[in-house]
Protein backbone atom coordinates (compact mmCIF):
# COMPACT_ATOMS: atom_id res chain seq x y z
CA UNK A 1 0.00 0.00 0.00
CA UNK A 2 1.47 3.52 -0.86
CA UNK A 3 -0.02 6.66 0.52
CA UNK A 4 1.06 9.84 -2.00
CA UNK A 5 2.32 13.01 0.26
CA UNK A 6 2.91 15.53 -1.46
CA UNK A 7 6.10 14.82 -3.66
CA UNK A 8 7.39 11.89 -2.02
CA UNK A 9 5.53 8.11 -1.71
CA UNK A 10 5.52 6.38 1.55
CA UNK A 11 6.01 2.90 0.69
CA UNK A 12 4.31 0.76 3.68
CA UNK A 13 5.01 -2.36 1.66
CA UNK A 14 2.81 -5.01 0.70
CA UNK A 15 -0.48 -5.13 2.18
CA UNK A 16 -1.64 -7.50 4.99
CA UNK A 17 -0.48 -8.57 7.89
CA UNK A 18 1.22 -11.70 6.86
CA UNK A 19 2.54 -10.55 3.85
CA UNK A 20 4.00 -6.92 4.63
CA UNK A 21 7.42 -6.56 5.71
CA UNK A 22 9.95 -3.83 5.96
CA UNK A 23 13.04 -4.51 3.84
CA UNK A 24 16.74 -3.46 4.65
CA UNK A 25 19.97 -5.18 3.46
CA UNK A 26 19.76 -8.66 3.40
CA UNK A 27 16.57 -8.93 5.57
CA UNK A 28 12.84 -9.14 5.45
CA UNK A 29 11.34 -8.32 8.61
CA UNK A 30 7.20 -8.73 9.04
CA UNK A 31 6.04 -5.12 9.67
CA UNK A 32 3.80 -6.00 12.55
CA UNK A 33 5.33 -8.28 15.36
CA UNK A 34 4.16 -9.56 18.42
CA UNK A 35 5.57 -8.82 21.44
CA UNK A 36 5.66 -11.00 24.65
CA UNK A 37 7.43 -9.12 27.61
CA UNK A 38 5.36 -9.98 31.01
CA UNK A 39 4.07 -13.12 29.78
CA UNK A 40 4.82 -16.12 30.72
CA UNK A 41 3.79 -19.73 30.95
CA UNK A 42 0.40 -20.68 29.62
CA UNK A 43 -0.93 -17.40 29.25
CA UNK A 44 2.13 -16.70 26.72
CA UNK A 45 1.89 -19.86 24.88
CA UNK A 46 -1.52 -19.41 23.86
CA UNK A 47 -1.50 -15.47 23.31
CA UNK A 48 1.22 -16.27 20.31
CA UNK A 49 -0.73 -19.04 19.16
CA UNK A 50 -3.40 -16.73 19.01
CA UNK A 51 -1.69 -14.29 17.48
CA UNK A 52 -0.24 -16.73 14.89
CA UNK A 53 -3.69 -17.62 13.75
CA UNK A 54 -4.95 -14.32 12.95
CA UNK A 55 -2.11 -13.37 10.73
CA UNK A 56 0.95 -11.86 12.77
CA UNK A 57 4.20 -13.95 11.50
CA UNK A 58 7.07 -11.92 14.02
CA UNK A 59 6.99 -12.99 17.35
CA UNK A 60 9.57 -11.36 19.75
CA UNK A 61 10.84 -12.55 23.00
CA UNK A 62 14.28 -12.41 24.68
CA UNK A 63 16.25 -14.15 27.57
CA UNK A 64 15.20 -11.40 29.97
CA UNK A 65 11.48 -12.39 29.33
CA UNK A 66 11.60 -16.29 30.72
CA UNK A 67 9.15 -17.02 28.39
CA UNK A 68 11.21 -18.21 25.21
CA UNK A 69 10.38 -21.98 26.00
CA UNK A 70 6.37 -20.99 26.23
CA UNK A 71 7.25 -19.18 22.76
CA UNK A 72 8.64 -22.00 21.27
CA UNK A 73 5.66 -23.81 22.24
CA UNK A 74 3.10 -22.06 20.54
CA UNK A 75 5.38 -21.44 17.24
CA UNK A 76 5.53 -25.54 17.45
CA UNK A 77 1.95 -26.46 17.90
CA UNK A 78 0.44 -23.78 15.72
CA UNK A 79 -0.46 -24.54 12.17
CA UNK A 80 1.48 -22.07 10.51
CA UNK A 81 5.17 -23.38 9.52
CA UNK A 82 8.14 -22.57 11.13
CA UNK A 83 9.88 -21.03 8.31
CA UNK A 84 7.30 -18.28 7.94
CA UNK A 85 7.69 -17.13 11.27
CA UNK A 86 10.21 -14.79 12.12
CA UNK A 87 10.98 -15.43 15.61
CA UNK A 88 13.39 -12.89 17.17
CA UNK A 89 15.55 -13.29 21.05
CA UNK A 90 18.02 -11.25 22.59
CA UNK A 91 20.76 -11.68 24.68
CA UNK A 92 20.92 -10.22 28.21
CA UNK A 93 23.26 -7.39 28.45
CA UNK A 94 24.88 -9.37 31.49
CA UNK A 95 25.78 -12.24 28.79
CA UNK A 96 27.75 -9.57 26.30
CA UNK A 97 31.04 -11.77 27.20
CA UNK A 98 32.37 -13.68 23.83
CA UNK A 99 31.61 -16.97 25.59
CA UNK A 100 28.46 -16.06 27.42
CA UNK A 101 26.86 -14.28 24.24
CA UNK A 102 27.50 -17.90 22.10
CA UNK A 103 26.18 -20.28 25.15
CA UNK A 104 23.51 -18.48 26.31
CA UNK A 105 22.56 -17.73 22.49
CA UNK A 106 22.32 -21.73 22.42
CA UNK A 107 20.47 -21.98 25.36
CA UNK A 108 17.91 -20.27 24.19
CA UNK A 109 17.50 -21.92 21.33
CA UNK A 110 17.22 -24.95 23.15
CA UNK A 111 14.23 -23.35 24.84
CA UNK A 112 12.68 -22.88 21.91
CA UNK A 113 13.28 -25.64 20.40
CA UNK A 114 14.56 -24.13 17.48
CA UNK A 115 17.76 -24.89 15.37
CA UNK A 116 17.98 -20.91 14.00
CA UNK A 117 16.61 -17.85 15.23
CA UNK A 118 15.46 -15.11 12.62
CA UNK A 119 17.27 -12.32 14.45
CA UNK A 120 19.22 -12.21 17.55
CA UNK A 121 19.50 -8.38 19.08
CA UNK A 122 22.31 -7.43 21.52
CA UNK A 123 19.23 -6.12 24.21
CA UNK A 124 20.90 -2.95 25.51
CA UNK A 125 24.46 -1.62 25.74
CA UNK A 126 26.50 -3.46 28.26
CA UNK A 127 29.58 -2.57 30.31
CA UNK A 128 30.51 -6.30 30.41
CA UNK A 129 32.10 -6.59 27.37
CA UNK A 130 33.45 -4.71 24.64
CA UNK A 131 30.80 -4.16 21.97
CA UNK A 132 33.50 -5.89 19.65
CA UNK A 133 33.40 -8.91 21.49
CA UNK A 134 30.12 -9.83 21.71
CA UNK A 135 29.74 -8.44 18.03
CA UNK A 136 32.05 -12.06 17.22
CA UNK A 137 30.50 -13.60 18.85
CA UNK A 138 26.95 -12.84 17.40
CA UNK A 139 28.60 -13.06 13.83
CA UNK A 140 30.17 -16.94 14.48
CA UNK A 141 26.53 -17.62 15.58
CA UNK A 142 25.54 -17.15 12.23
CA UNK A 143 28.50 -18.81 10.79
CA UNK A 144 27.33 -21.93 12.50
CA UNK A 145 24.08 -21.22 11.10
CA UNK A 146 22.32 -20.78 14.91
CA UNK A 147 21.22 -17.00 14.38
CA UNK A 148 19.83 -15.76 10.77
CA UNK A 149 20.68 -12.21 11.03
CA UNK A 150 21.37 -9.69 13.87
CA UNK A 151 20.77 -6.51 15.07
CA UNK A 152 20.73 -4.49 18.77
CA UNK A 153 18.53 -2.94 20.58
CA UNK A 154 18.26 0.16 22.97
CA UNK A 155 21.38 1.73 20.75
CA UNK A 156 21.39 5.32 20.12
CA UNK A 157 23.19 6.50 17.12
CA UNK A 158 25.99 6.50 17.91
CA UNK A 159 25.99 3.11 19.38
CA UNK A 160 24.62 1.90 16.07
CA UNK A 161 27.09 3.28 14.18
CA UNK A 162 29.95 1.48 15.93
CA UNK A 163 27.79 -1.58 15.86
CA UNK A 164 28.20 -1.47 12.14
CA UNK A 165 31.42 -0.86 12.38
CA UNK A 166 32.31 -3.98 14.35
CA UNK A 167 30.55 -6.09 12.73
CA UNK A 168 31.33 -8.37 9.90
CA UNK A 169 27.52 -8.92 9.09
CA UNK A 170 25.01 -6.49 8.39
CA UNK A 171 23.20 -4.90 11.30
CA UNK A 172 19.58 -5.35 9.74
CA UNK A 173 17.54 -3.93 13.27
CA UNK A 174 17.76 -1.82 15.98
CA UNK A 175 14.93 -2.21 18.76
CA UNK A 176 13.74 0.91 20.63
CA UNK A 177 10.94 2.86 22.66
CA UNK A 178 9.08 4.57 19.69
CA UNK A 179 5.23 5.65 20.20
CA UNK A 180 3.23 8.83 19.90
CA UNK A 181 4.64 10.13 23.23
CA UNK A 182 8.25 8.97 22.24
CA UNK A 183 9.44 10.03 19.60
CA UNK A 184 12.86 9.07 17.79
CA UNK A 185 13.92 11.50 14.55
CA UNK A 186 17.14 11.49 14.38
CA UNK A 187 17.61 7.64 15.25
CA UNK A 188 15.03 7.39 12.12
CA UNK A 189 16.46 9.09 10.34
CA UNK A 190 19.37 7.32 10.47
CA UNK A 191 17.93 3.95 9.74
CA UNK A 192 16.47 5.34 6.58
CA UNK A 193 19.97 6.73 5.75
CA UNK A 194 21.54 3.80 6.17
CA UNK A 195 18.98 0.63 5.67
CA UNK A 196 18.22 -0.21 9.34
CA UNK A 197 14.80 -1.60 10.59
CA UNK A 198 13.62 0.84 13.52
CA UNK A 199 11.73 -2.06 15.35
CA UNK A 200 9.32 0.00 17.34
CA UNK A 201 8.92 -0.91 21.30
CA UNK A 202 6.35 -0.24 24.18
CA UNK A 203 4.24 1.01 20.74
CA UNK A 204 1.35 1.80 22.60
CA UNK A 205 2.95 3.48 25.51
CA UNK A 206 3.05 0.35 28.04
CA UNK A 207 -1.01 0.78 27.64
CA UNK A 208 -1.52 4.83 27.68
CA UNK A 209 -1.90 4.83 24.08
CA UNK A 210 -5.40 3.06 24.14
CA UNK A 211 -7.19 5.71 26.48
CA UNK A 212 -6.29 8.66 24.12
CA UNK A 213 -9.18 10.39 23.30
CA UNK A 214 -7.32 12.61 20.66
CA UNK A 215 -5.63 9.38 19.12
CA UNK A 216 -9.55 7.49 19.18
CA UNK A 217 -10.65 10.79 16.90
CA UNK A 218 -8.37 10.82 14.41
CA UNK A 219 -9.39 7.02 13.92
CA UNK A 220 -12.90 7.67 14.21
CA UNK A 221 -13.72 8.12 10.04
CA UNK A 222 -11.99 5.17 9.72
CA UNK A 223 -13.56 3.29 12.21
CA UNK A 224 -10.52 2.42 14.25
CA UNK A 225 -9.46 2.87 17.81
CA UNK A 226 -6.43 5.13 19.10
CA UNK A 227 -4.41 2.28 19.43
CA UNK A 228 -4.80 1.20 16.29
CA UNK A 229 -3.87 4.81 15.13
CA UNK A 230 -0.64 5.14 16.98
CA UNK A 231 0.22 1.55 15.46
CA UNK A 232 -0.51 2.35 11.94
CA UNK A 233 0.86 5.93 12.68
CA UNK A 234 3.93 3.85 12.75
CA UNK A 235 4.22 1.16 10.43
CA UNK A 236 3.48 3.93 7.79
CA UNK A 237 6.55 5.10 8.35
CA UNK A 238 9.80 4.31 6.36
CA UNK A 239 12.06 1.34 7.83
CA UNK A 240 9.20 0.85 10.90
CA UNK A 241 8.26 -2.47 11.73
CA UNK A 242 6.28 -2.25 15.50
CA UNK A 243 5.82 -4.85 18.11
CA UNK A 244 2.76 -4.60 20.58
CA UNK A 245 1.82 -6.99 23.21
CA UNK A 246 -1.30 -8.10 24.33
CA UNK A 247 -2.82 -10.66 26.27
CA UNK A 248 -6.11 -10.58 25.48
CA UNK A 249 -7.57 -11.88 22.25
CA UNK A 250 -9.35 -8.72 21.42
CA UNK A 251 -6.39 -7.12 21.76
CA UNK A 252 -4.51 -9.45 19.94
CA UNK A 253 -7.17 -8.88 16.86
CA UNK A 254 -7.62 -4.97 16.76
CA UNK A 255 -4.14 -4.57 16.98
CA UNK A 256 -3.98 -6.81 13.89
CA UNK A 257 -6.61 -5.00 11.65
CA UNK A 258 -4.27 -2.17 10.64
CA UNK A 259 -4.28 -3.00 7.00
CA UNK A 260 -7.35 -1.90 5.71
CA UNK A 261 -7.00 1.73 6.32
CA UNK A 262 -4.19 4.62 5.67
CA UNK A 263 -3.84 7.84 7.24
CA UNK A 264 -3.23 11.25 5.40
CA UNK A 265 -0.56 13.25 5.97
CA UNK A 266 -2.73 15.77 7.91
CA UNK A 267 -3.60 12.70 10.56
CA UNK A 268 0.36 11.54 10.79
CA UNK A 269 1.08 15.30 11.78
CA UNK A 270 -1.90 15.20 13.83
CA UNK A 271 -0.58 11.94 15.65
CA UNK A 272 2.97 13.20 15.79
CA UNK A 273 1.43 16.53 17.86
CA UNK A 274 -0.29 14.51 20.05
CA UNK A 275 3.40 13.60 21.33
CA UNK A 276 6.27 16.31 21.44
CA UNK A 277 5.32 17.81 17.77
CA UNK A 278 8.33 16.82 16.42
CA UNK A 279 6.90 15.34 13.60
CA UNK A 280 7.13 18.15 11.09
CA UNK A 281 10.64 17.97 11.63
CA UNK A 282 11.05 14.67 11.11
CA UNK A 283 9.39 14.82 8.28
CA UNK A 284 11.36 17.32 6.17
CA UNK A 285 14.18 15.62 7.54
CA UNK A 286 13.51 12.74 6.16
CA UNK A 287 11.62 13.62 2.87
CA UNK A 288 8.30 12.36 3.32
CA UNK A 289 7.43 16.41 2.63
N1 LIG B 1 14.08 -4.18 23.64
C1 LIG B 1 13.59 -3.72 24.78
O1 LIG B 1 14.33 -3.23 25.66
C2 LIG B 1 12.11 -3.76 25.01
C3 LIG B 1 11.54 -3.03 26.07
C4 LIG B 1 10.15 -3.07 26.23
C5 LIG B 1 9.38 -3.84 25.38
N2 LIG B 1 9.96 -4.58 24.38
C6 LIG B 1 9.15 -5.42 23.45
O2 LIG B 1 8.06 -4.64 22.96
C7 LIG B 1 6.84 -5.30 23.26
C8 LIG B 1 5.71 -4.32 23.44
O3 LIG B 1 5.98 -3.37 24.43
P1 LIG B 1 5.28 -3.38 25.88
O4 LIG B 1 4.90 -4.76 26.23
O5 LIG B 1 6.20 -2.62 26.77
O6 LIG B 1 3.99 -2.46 25.76
P2 LIG B 1 2.90 -2.05 24.64
O7 LIG B 1 2.85 -3.03 23.53
O8 LIG B 1 3.15 -0.61 24.33
O9 LIG B 1 1.55 -2.12 25.52
C9 LIG B 1 1.05 -3.31 26.02
C10 LIG B 1 -0.16 -2.99 26.89
O10 LIG B 1 -1.19 -2.44 26.06
C11 LIG B 1 -2.37 -3.21 26.22
N3 LIG B 1 -3.02 -3.29 24.90
C12 LIG B 1 -2.54 -3.92 23.81
N4 LIG B 1 -3.37 -3.75 22.77
C13 LIG B 1 -4.40 -3.00 23.21
C14 LIG B 1 -5.57 -2.52 22.59
N5 LIG B 1 -5.83 -2.74 21.29
N6 LIG B 1 -6.46 -1.79 23.34
C15 LIG B 1 -6.19 -1.56 24.65
N7 LIG B 1 -5.09 -1.99 25.29
C16 LIG B 1 -4.18 -2.71 24.58
C17 LIG B 1 -1.94 -4.57 26.70
O11 LIG B 1 -3.02 -5.17 27.40
P3 LIG B 1 -3.29 -6.75 27.52
O12 LIG B 1 -1.98 -7.43 27.73
O13 LIG B 1 -4.21 -6.82 28.68
O14 LIG B 1 -3.96 -7.23 26.25
C18 LIG B 1 -0.75 -4.21 27.57
O15 LIG B 1 -1.18 -3.78 28.84
C19 LIG B 1 7.19 -6.10 24.52
O16 LIG B 1 6.22 -7.09 24.80
C20 LIG B 1 8.54 -6.63 24.14
O17 LIG B 1 8.41 -7.73 23.24
C21 LIG B 1 11.31 -4.53 24.18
Amino acid sequence: MNTVTGEETIVTTTSDLSTATVDVQDASIPTLGFGTARMSGDECQRAVERALEVGYRHVDTAQLYDNERAVGEAIAASDVAREDVFVVTKIHRRNAAYDDALESTRASLERLGLSTVDLLLLHAPSSRAPLEETLQAMNELQDEGAVEHIGVSNFSVEQLEAARDGSETPIVANQVKYHPYHHQDELLEYCVDNDVCLTAYSPLAEGAVPGDDRLAEIGDPYDKSAAQVALRWLIQQPNVAAIPKASRDEHIEANAALFDFELSEDELAAVADVGDGLWNRLAATIGLR
